[in-house]
């Protein structure tokens, strides 16, 4: 399970970000290790407090640790969750000391990261589930299902930011989730513990029921 922002340094003392709370990713965590699930939950940094409970906790930064994480772990286990904001994008290089203001304007370089979700689709063995996310503003369903082939996903849970009770910090969420086989399960908003709760249901009654 991936959960969280990640965090990209521009300096000793500045990075890249981005508004992901870490909350689904975590429900989802919980209600696995519920269920029976060995639970490994690679985090990014969040704000929000995280109990193991049962749960291995691996805290990562970047995007390339948490690359690194999860194709450690991915050959070991039976289903990967990648509800993680991963970074799309990471400064070049990092500065040595603190960036000075000098100049009216300030160009950072960046360059991609690699796609986690992606990299373990390509090395997907029979057996192994693998689970997406699509956060989406527009294009909501077409963006997507080419998500779930193009990272040759099993499910996709999509949440549209344009939803009321979806989104970044919140307590709830709306999801549409999509089979690989062309399944379409849409459910109304809920808090993020029951959403969860839809999730791990799915994921057993389509691959395991
Ligand atoms: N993801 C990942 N590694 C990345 C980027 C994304 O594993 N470097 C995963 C996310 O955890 C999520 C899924 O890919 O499960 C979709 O992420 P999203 O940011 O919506 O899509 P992107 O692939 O980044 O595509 P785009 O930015 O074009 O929407």
């Amino acid at each position: 399970m991936t959960a969280g922002p990640t965090y990209e340094p521009i300096d000793p003392v500045r990075f890249i970000g981005n508004h992901s709370s870490g909350k689904m990713g975590l429900e989802i965590a919980k209600e696995l290790y519920a269920r029976g699930a060995e639970v490994t939950l690679v985090m990014g940094p969040m704000m929000i407090p995280v109990m193991a409970n049962g749960i291995s906790l691996v805290k990562v930064k970047t995007a390339a640790e948490m690359f690194d994480a999860c194709n450690e772990r991915f050959g070991d286990s039976d289903i990967a969750v990648m509800a993680a904001a991963v970074a799309d994008y990471t400064p070049g290089t990092v500065a040595k000391d603190k960036i000075k203001k000098s100049d009216d304007k300030l160009a950072v370089d960046l360059v991609r990261t690699r796609d986690i979700l992606k990299g373990l689709g390509e090395k997907k063995k029979p057996g192994q589930v693998l689970v997406g996310f699509a956060l989406e503003t527009n294009n909501e369903e077409a963006n997507a299902l080419d998500k779930l082939s193009k990272k040759n996903a099993d499910m996709i849970v999509l949440n549209s930011l344009n939803d009321a009770g979806a989104g970044f910090g919140t307590d709830t969420n709306k999801i549409t989730i999509y089979g690989k086989k062309g399944e379409k399960f849409a459910y109304e908003a809920k808090p993020k513990s029951e959403v969860a709760r839809d999730i791990v249901e799915k994921i057993i009654q389509l691959h395991y029921a």
